[in-house]
């Protein structure tokens, strides 16, 4: 499929919210059109829609759809139908601050549009969701930029996870790296983590990568290590939900053992992420909230169970790893290096974010 006709994975349609149903994919490419809010918090809840970026833009889209469905016809009355949808959307997934920074700015535009009347409200929030939406596009196509010179032509990545234009508005994060990489006239092939137990890598990096006519090889989690020590591969570049202020970076389970196989091996560990992944308000990654998952995901397998009926289950979405085994990060606003409280802060401007 030429990268033209990889569908968006998220669109405002003027009154509604486009979106892929990620869930389905590969065997079905589902497009769900929507006007209500609670259905793109629920679609955010299911991984319907997922991958950090990707859930913020949906999440401004939905406060833009509650203003659009409220009948208030005073400013205050307005307000409170807006912040219902927010506790709704910015309540669906814990890890990924994408989620409260984009309902954070939404609430910000509406505090903006003051006591001007949920007319005017109403326009400056869809405004303002829109904006998220089309920041997000240019935000990938600026990490791509940064991000292309630490691939060589002839290199073989290692990815864990979704980071693609699946998981933003854009080309993605780790993947814009990759596409950016690509468009540049470098050969560059991709070893993707199936990622268990949504197995997003399996169903939705290998489908995206060879949609956009990528050498892609899927592997277990567990032949991650392997493909290191027979140099199968010779970078890792993987995204991020979240990073304290100390280059800690929570992502995908599987992350940590990715990125300790990598520091065994000599082998370059890149993050990517927009910089409004970066929390400066969470010290260490010890303080970032880790989404715990229903039991079923893990002990069921496709349908089918996998697991002794009632065992006991961990299902951690997310770990941490920590800013020691990560040799670069890769922003929108460039690459920086460790120690990364210093490297990373420097580029924040005197009045945030
Ligand atoms: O549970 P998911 O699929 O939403 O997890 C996604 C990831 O961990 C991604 O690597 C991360 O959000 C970065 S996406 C650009």
């Amino acid at each position: 499929m030429p990268r033209s006709q990889v569908p968006k994975t998220i669109e405002w349609l003027g009154d509604r919210v486009r979106f892929v149903d990620q869930s389905k994919l590969p065997g079905e490419l589902s497009i769900v059109e929507t006007g209500d809010y609670r259905v793109v918090a629920a679609a955010i809840a299911r991984l319907e829609v997922r991958g950090a970026p990707a859930i913020g833009v949906a999440a401004a889209l939905g406060v833009a759809l509650a203003g659009n469905a409220s009948e208030a016809t005073d400013a205050a009355a307005f307000g409170r139908d807006v912040e219902t949808a927010a506790r709704v959307l910015e309540s669906t997934r814990p890890t990924a601050v994408n989620l409260r920074w984009a309902v954070g700015r939404m609430r910000e535009a509406l505090r903006r549009a003051g006591s001007s009347g949920p007319v005017a409200a109403r326009a400056a929030l869809v405004r303002e969701a829109v904006a998220v939406l089309e920041e997000d596009r240019e935000l990938c196509r600026s990490i791509g930029e940064h991000g292309a010179p630490l691939i060589a032509d002839g290199d073989t990545v290692l990815t864990h996870c979704n980071a693609g234009s699946l998981a933003t508005a854009g080309d993605g994060t780790a993947l814009a790296v990759v596409y950016a990489a690509a468009d540049a006239g470098k050969r560059v092939r991709v070893y993707a983590d199936e990622t268990r137990p949504l197995l997003q890598g399996a169903r939705l990096t290998a489908w995206e990568l060879g949609a956009r006519g990528i050498d892609v090889t899927v592997l277990c989690d567990g032949a991650a290590a392997s493909a290191m020590a027979l140099g199968l591969v010779n970078k890792v570049i993987v995204g991020a939900d979240r990073i304290a202020a100390n280059g800690d970076v929570a992502n995908k389970v599987g992350t940590l053992s990715v990125a300790i196989a990598a520091a065994r091996h000599g082998i370059p560990f890149y993050v990517a992420a927009p910089y409004s992944t970066l929390d400066p308000a969470i010290e260490t990654g010890a303080a970032i909230p880790i989404e715990e998952r229903p039991a079923e995901e893990v002990a069921l397998c496709g349908g089918r169970r996998v697991a002794p009926e009632g065992v006991r289950v961990w299902n951690p979405a997310f770990d941490v790893t920590p800013a020691g085994l990560v040799t670069a990060i890769v922003t929108d606003r460039g690459v920086f290096r460790p120690p990364y409280r210093t490297s990373l802060l420097a580029a924040r401007p005197p009045s945030g974010p």
